[in-house]
């Protein structure tokens, strides 16, 4: 598995993937918007594995194909992303248990509830993640 840059050319798959994986609809507008953003795919040979979107320090979307989950790409994505980043920040819904799961699980620090935060009205845990900082030197 490699973690890449999305191209303009990846946008219909990676919309494909976002339609069958989230809650809220997102256009193909939305994601163009989003290639000068840190937008990064895994791919294995040709195929979208998943991929991540970091506005600011702010995860918008972390997206894996539902018959490759659970074998470590969000988490290989959200390590790649933490050699970029300090520390990086998101919102995921109340509902989400997988997602919940999956971001208490590898470690994020749960920083509290964000009322109404999605367009639904649905809350919205706050989770962030800082880089490990291997230099113990200082
Ligand atoms: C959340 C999501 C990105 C996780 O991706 P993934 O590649 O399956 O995650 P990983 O394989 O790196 O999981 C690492 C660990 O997190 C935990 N975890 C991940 N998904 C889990 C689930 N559905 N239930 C329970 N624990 C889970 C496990 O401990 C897992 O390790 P294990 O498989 O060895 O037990 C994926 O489920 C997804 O794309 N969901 C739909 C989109 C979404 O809701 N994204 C988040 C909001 S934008």
């Amino acid at each position: 598995m490699e973690i890449v840059k999305a191209q303009l050319e990846d946008i219909k798959a990676v919309k494909a993937l976002a339609d069958i994986s989230l809650k809220a609809a997102h256009s193909v507008e939305y994601f163009e918007q989003k290639l000068g953003c840190f937008f990064y795919l895994a791919k294995e040979k040709d195929k979208i594995l998943g991929f991540i979107i970091i506005d600011g320090l702010t995860v918008l979307l972390l997206v894996v194909e539902p018959g490759t989950r659970r074998q470590g790409v969000a988490s290989s994505m959200v390590d790649f992303a933490l050699k970029q980043f300090q520390q990086i920040f998101l919102k995921v819904r109340e509902s989400n248990k997988a997602a919940i799961d999956f971001y208490r699980k590898t470690n994020w620090a749960y920083k509290g509830t964000a009322p109404h935060a999605f367009r639904n009205g649905e809350a919205g845990l706050i989770f962030t993640k800082k880089a490990q900082n291997l230099n113990t030197s200082a």
